[in-house]
């Protein structure tokens, strides 16, 4: 069995999520936090293979650290897709035990796949042997009829043996007959102690805990009794959040935080570059809608933001206009925090054209 596997800090990670955790919205979450591991949205591994590759799997460097999402039940697909997956250079490859789509039921992969923990040990067994990154599971604690501890400790262990050593798991069981994805992530109750009863009684492996947490502060309490915690609904909605998660999750020195107008600032060159190869704006400025969360202004950048970007020509100026009618938080903030100054100086110093390094790289 492979030995546990430390090469990447998996203490705070964002949730895989289709039509939210795309490329773009990578690049913005990485302004937030250098630290945060990524997760891109589920790729069928079926697509990687035989589709379009670039379109699919292309990413800036800036998003590293990074994992690539596959779903599917095909050893050999799997395999293959994760040895692309590698070559693109994703640091990581994570295999979908959790989707309860009926779409994804159809296809029988996702959650389905939590009823064969053999079929998911031959695929992992297979990702392993094509990639030497990380292959890495993320799955539910059960699925109806297999809702017990025990069956979760069944599936863990026999993927485990496939040489699995790091899973993220949603501390709900998915209803695969009756509940649309949507309820399957609220109505089933969520059950963190299976989750840390695994941890304590195979502490030999990473376990990452998912489902609910909706703060740093739940996520530190959570690293009393597992690996990591991730994060999804929560992060997407406020990503503000994760401004702190360098410094609280992660240790790095207290550094005066990027504001929110710095971030928004800090993708112009970003949204300029993706215009000029063809992206609508709407498709990168749609992942900043929650940037004012709970904060003065955050209604009119919503609304802003959301009408205009959807215009054919859109740019950077509707995010500029956006932003102008937000109240600055940092005059606030300085006064309260005089550091906030220095950090002030350094953005602006940043030449023209190049994207200010708001967040210290992770590596
Ligand atoms: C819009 C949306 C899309 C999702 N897509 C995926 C996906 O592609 N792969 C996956 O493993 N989970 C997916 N999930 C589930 C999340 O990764 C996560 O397990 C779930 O939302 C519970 O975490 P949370 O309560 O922190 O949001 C998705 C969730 C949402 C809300």
């Amino acid at each position: 069995m492979a030995s546990l596997d430390r090469s990447l800090d998996r203490r705070l990670s964002v949730a895989p999520m289709m039509a939210r955790t795309d490329r773009h919205c990578r690049y913005f979450l990485r302004l937030l936090s250098a630290r945060t591991l990524l997760y891109s949205e589920m790729i069928h591994a079926g697509a990687v293979v035989h589709g379009d590759r670039a379109r699919l799997l292309a990413f800036d460097p800036a998003e590293h650290p990074v994992g690539l999402q596959l779903g599917g039940a095909d050893p050999d697909d799997l395999a293959r897709a994760a040895e692309i997956g590698q070559a693109f250079g994703y640091d990581e490859i994570n295999l979908n035990i959790g989707c309860p789509s009926p779409r994804v039921r159809k296809g029988r992969f996702g959650a389905a796949l939590m009823a064969t923990p053999e079929l998911v040990a031959d695929c992992a067994a297979a990702m392993i042997r094509a990639v030497d990154i990380p292959v890495t599971v993320k799955c539910r604690i059960g699925i109806d009829g297999r809702g017990e501890y025990a069956d979760l400790k069944h599936f863990v262990e026999t993927v485990a043996a496939a040489g699995i050593t790091s899973f993220a798991v949603h501390a709900r069981i998915a209803v695969l007959d009756g509940l649309s994805p949507a309820e399957n992530r609220e109505i089933p109750p969520l059950r963190y102690g299976d989750v840390r009863r695994l941890k304590q009684e195979m502490p030999q492996l990473e376990v990452v805990i998912n489902g609910g947490v909706a703060s740093l502060e739940e996520a530190e309490a959570h690293l009393q009794r597992v690996d990591g915690a991730m994060i999804g609904r929560a992060a997407y909605a406020d990503p503000a959040m994760l401004r702190e998660a360098d410094r609280r999750i992660f240790g790095a020195p207290a550094e005066p935080l990027p504001s929110r107008h710095e971030i928004a600032r800090a993708m112009l060159p970003y949204v300029r570059r993706m215009r000029a190869d063809g992206v609508p704006l709407h498709r990168i400025a749609g992942h900043m809608l929650g940037l004012f969360a709970g904060r003065p202004g955050a209604r009119a950048w919503r609304r802003a933001l959301g009408e205009a970007c959807h215009r054919v020509c859109a740019g950077p100026e509707v995010i500029e206009a956006a932003l102008a009618l937000v109240p600055e938080e940092a005059a606030q903030e300085e006064a309260a925090n005089p550091a906030q100054r220095g950090h002030r100086r350094r953005m602006q110093s940043t030449p023209p054209g190049e994207t200010p390094s708001i967040a210290s790289p992770a590596r």
